[in-house]
């Protein structure tokens, strides 16, 4: 499966929304996550993100993510449109310590 981690929340593109082939993102306040259960590890979105949030579940750099987003695609709303990202999603992009504004 591919995994959302740290650098989605208040960035927020959702560009991977768009071009994911059976709909297994859910959206949460400021991040998405992906249903392990439903990815087809196509692997379509991760070069789509424009901040480079999404990894396959072996890169090391989805390990701290990859139980939040089995867990939260459990409550969160399916999304399947693009909608609308933060007005001040470029300035979130990159920053540090964003794993403490994560909102279940
Ligand atoms: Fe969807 Fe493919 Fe990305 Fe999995 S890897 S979330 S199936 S686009
Ligand atoms: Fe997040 Fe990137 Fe999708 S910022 S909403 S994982 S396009």
């Amino acid at each position: 499966t591919y995994v959302v981690t740290e650098n989605c929340i208040r960035c927020k593109y959702m560009d991977c929304v768009e071009v994911c082939p059976v709909d297994c993102f859910y959206v949460g306040e400021n991040m998405l996550v992906i249903n392990p259960d439903e990815c087809i590890d196509c692997g379509v979105c991760e070069p789509e993100c424009p901040a480079e949030a999404i990894f396959p579940d072996s890169d090391s750099r989805a390990a701290a993510w990859a139980e939040k987003n089995a867990t939260f695609a459990a409550s969160w709303p399916n999304i399947t449109r693009k909608g609308t990202a933060p007005a001040d999603a470029d300035e979130w992009n990159n920053k540090p310590g964003k794993a403490e504004l994560f909102s279940p």
